[in-house]
């Protein structure tokens, strides 16, 4: 056995001797993983790839396939292997959670003004498989409208339109059906002609359903938001439970890694080291690929350290370099290789290599917070009670794969009324000029990107797509512990936009990260009515039988005003950082073309959530394992004479998903609402006319 897998990976191009002798075990791993557990990697490879997360371990597999081309990814973080309990048991996301450990990046956001004035922290994976390794599981797509949204903000976008992302989105999993009774217990709809059959990603519901779920679906009827019967197939808005990524055969989280990278047999082809933190790209102006007159800059080494004071080592890129870092690491390592905003990288005493003004800017996240109420009926937590071993009907595994997923999105007519949603979406469009001087940029170019953003987000208020996406947890609260149940309400479209910059060279030190939250108060309004309508729906049948007292915000909490400065004390991330490098023209502040190519560089990609432009009505993690697919034919369509697939043809979606924009005449009031006016002034404007026109919602 030993001397087999020493055969084996002579051939991975080592004629370096081992530093010492490895048992078995460590063999096996790496045999079985492709895991280098000894530092010792080659001195070139075709593909670097700087980031071994969702979308990295994703691209290492699909590009490795292709036995001719080499592959080594770079992860910051360890292996997991030691907290592999905390990993692969679903409920563990949240009673045995890794965020705060050395395996969360653990970065904080600089003071929030309009936020209680609040540093606030923004948890990211910090460990093989990346954020998918120690997230909520959820697996929910954007809509199509949200895709194609994306799709016309880019030369070539058609590689990003729903009819191209679709396909990728189900290539990536192995949808199984919930059991018959799975099924009844929690009301779940799905349509499998829209999932997957033979992904590496598992998806599925839980394997235990705590039984107050059943009466999600048919409380949010109740208060007007429909169920929807297949969430997955392009119109996700509506009350629905979401599939999550779970490996049924076991009840086992589904992520990144056990996905792409565990089942594969060893491959000499791919290395995958972990401890290593990208430092910076090294580039050459010669391009050897196409030796013109070329100005792009090729990066020709990747530069990577396990510690901030320890030796720097570097590694030859033959083809590429893949930046799959995240919506925080890849605009990071970009910075720090001296390609972003020549302000930023001056001060950080970083010499400018390619100045993109773009990098970092245009950042976006879902915020929210949650109405709490005491629970008479059981909760997960309650359940558990503190136990792992001690489960209810012996249902070990199954019962602790339970995990959060019944979620509804709600649209504009949902939050703000048939009368006023067209009413409030005008408002807002006159608050541009106003909006887009909060952008924390010198640069026109970033700005007139936020235009054009702003102008998507805008239009998709117009269409059923979800503006606020509000979700039961049954996991327990801090405020009211096990026996409590939250509806938590997250923004899903911004309009407030930040941006994440550096203050030194060193990727050992953190990026500043400001998201400048709630700086736009259309966000606050639109969170507020999200909050309003959780309480709502705690108050209404089925569901109300199970909560008997709210808890918090509590009675104290009425009026918009009051709500409106509760939030601001209460929001947090909803985990979803996206848009930092977006995919956008570089007159537009972007930082990749549709092919994924970094402007004015010659071979450097960037594949995942930051490079998206708009933000979604969606957790990430579905529509990056769809990006980092694409991204995979993308390359090998360009090197290894894969052809690219071509868009299946899919059923367009019923007439009621058009992108029309609503026709009706704002009443009187509106015009009263200048755009000379201050931002927090007009918000104020809306929130009476918001509150005005809710006396004549029928919900
Ligand atoms: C990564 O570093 C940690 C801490 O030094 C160590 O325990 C672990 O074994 C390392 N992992 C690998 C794959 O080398
Ligand atoms: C809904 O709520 C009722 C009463 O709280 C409960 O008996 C029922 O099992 C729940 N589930 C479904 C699927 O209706
Ligand atoms: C769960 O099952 C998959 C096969 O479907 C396997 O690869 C994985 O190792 C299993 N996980 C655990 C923790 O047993
Ligand atoms: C929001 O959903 C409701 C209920 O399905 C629907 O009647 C309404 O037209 C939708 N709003 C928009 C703006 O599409
Ligand atoms: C430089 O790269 C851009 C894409 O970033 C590409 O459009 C352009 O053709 C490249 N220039 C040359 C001379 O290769
Ligand atoms: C690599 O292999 C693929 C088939 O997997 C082949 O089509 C391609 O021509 C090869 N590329 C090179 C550079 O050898």
């Amino acid at each position: 056995m030993r001397s087999l897998v020493l055969t084996t990976l002579s051939l991975s191009a080592l004629s370096l001797a081992f530093p010492h002798e490895y048992d078995d075990h460590e063999l096996n791993q790496l045999h079985k993983r492709n895991i280098i557990y000894n530092g010792q990697i080659a001195e070139a490879y075709d593909f670097v790839i700087a980031g071994g997360g969702t979308a990295g371990l994703a691209l290492a597999a699909r590009l490795s396939e292709d036995t001719n081309t080499t592959v080594l990814v770079l992860e910051a973080g360890d292996t997991g292997d030691a907290v592999k309990n905390s990993v692969d048991v679903p409920g563990n996301a949240y009673y045995s959670s890794l965020l705060g450990s050395s395996y969360d990046w653990k970065y904080m956001t600089v003071q929030q003004p309009n936020a209680g004035n609040r540093e606030l922290p923004w948890a990211r994976g910090k460990i093989l498989g990346g954020s998918s390794a120690v997230n909520g599981l959820y697996m929910v797509r954007p809509s199509k409208l949200e895709v194609d949204s994306w799709a016309s903000l880019i030369p070539k976008g058609d590689l990003w339109n729903w009819n191209s992302l679709f396909p990728n989105m189900k290539k990536s999993e192995t949808f199984t059906k919930p059991s018959a009774e799975i099924q009844a217990a929690g009301a779940i709809q799905y349509d499998p002609q829209s999932h997957g059959s033979s992904g590496p990603v598992k998806t599925s519901y839980p394997g235990y359903i705590v039984p107050v779920v059943g009466n999600w679906t048919q409380t949010l009827e109740d208060i007007g938001i429909p169920r929807t019967p297949d969430a997955n197939g392009g119109e996700s808005w509506g009350a629905f439970i979401a599939t999550s990524a779970i490996n049924p055969s076991n009840w086992t989280r589904s992520y990144s890694r056990s996905a792409y990278i565990d089942p594969l047999p060893f491959r000499a082809n791919l290395d995958i080291l972990a401890n290593s933190t990208v430092t910076r790209l090294l580039f050459s102006p010669i391009n050897s690929f196409a030796p013109t007159t070329a100005p792009n800059l090729t990066a020709s080494q990747v530069e990577f350290a396990s510690t901030a004071d320890g030796p720097k080592r570097t590694v030859n890129v033959r083809k590429e370099v893949i930046i799959t870092g995240g919506a925080v690491g890849s605009p990071h390592m970009l910075l720090a290789s001296g390609v972003g905003p020549r302000d930023v990288l001056e001060a950080a005493g970083v010499q400018v290599n390619v100045e993109l003004p773009g990098v970092g800017q245009h950042l976006q996240d879902h915020i929210s917070t949650e109405v709490v109420w005491k629970a008479s009926t059981d909760t997960a937590a309650s359940l558990r009670g503190g136990s792992v071993t001690d489960l209810p009907n012996g249902q070990s595994s199954p019962f602790l794969s339970f995990i959060n997923s019944a979620t509804a999105y709600a649209n504009s007519t949902d939050l703000f009324g048939f009368d006023f949603g067209p009413v409030y979406r005008k408002n807002i469009e006159g608050s541009l000029a106003e909006a887009r001087n909060m952008i924390p940029s010198q640069y026109e170019e970033v700005k007139k990107g936020y235009d054009a953003i702003f102008k998507a987000t805008l239009d998709l208020m117009a269409t059923p797509v979800g503006q606020v996406e509000l979700l039961l947890s049954l996991t327990g609260t801090a405020v009211g512990g096990d026996q409590s149940i939250a509806i938590q309400a997250a923004l899903q479209h911004p309009f407030s936009h930040g941006r994440l910059y550096i203050k030194s060279p060193s990727t050992f030190d953190p990026p500043v990260i400001d998201p400048q939250y709630l700086t736009h108060n259309a966000d606050v309004v639109s969170l507020r009515e999200g909050l309003k309508l959780a309480r709502k729906l705690g108050e209404t049948a089925p569901l109300s039988a199970s909560l008997v007292q709210e808890i918090s915000p509590g009675p104290n909490v009425k009026t918009d005003d009051d709500w409106d400065k509760w939030l601001a004390g209460a929001i947090g991330t909803e985990y979803h950082p996206s848009c930092s490098c977006a995919m956008l023209p570089q007159e537009l502040g972007g930082v990749v073309d549709a092919e994924l190519k970094v402007y004015g560089l010659d071979n450097v990609r960037v594949a995942d959530a930051s490079v998206f432009p708009i933000q979604f009505a969606a957790h990430l993690q579905a529509p990056v394992y769809g990006l980092a697919e694409q991204a995979a034919n993308i390359i090998r369509s360009k090197y290894n004479g894969v052809p690219l697939p071509s868009a299946t043809t899919v059923a367009p979606p019923s007439a009621t998903t058009t992108l029309a924009a609503q026709t009706s005449t704002p009443p009187e009031k509106s015009s009263a609402v200048g755009t000379s006016m201050g931002i927090q002034q007009w918000y104020l404007v809306i929130a009476g006319v918001v509150a005005g026109a809710f006396s004549v919602l029928v919900l």
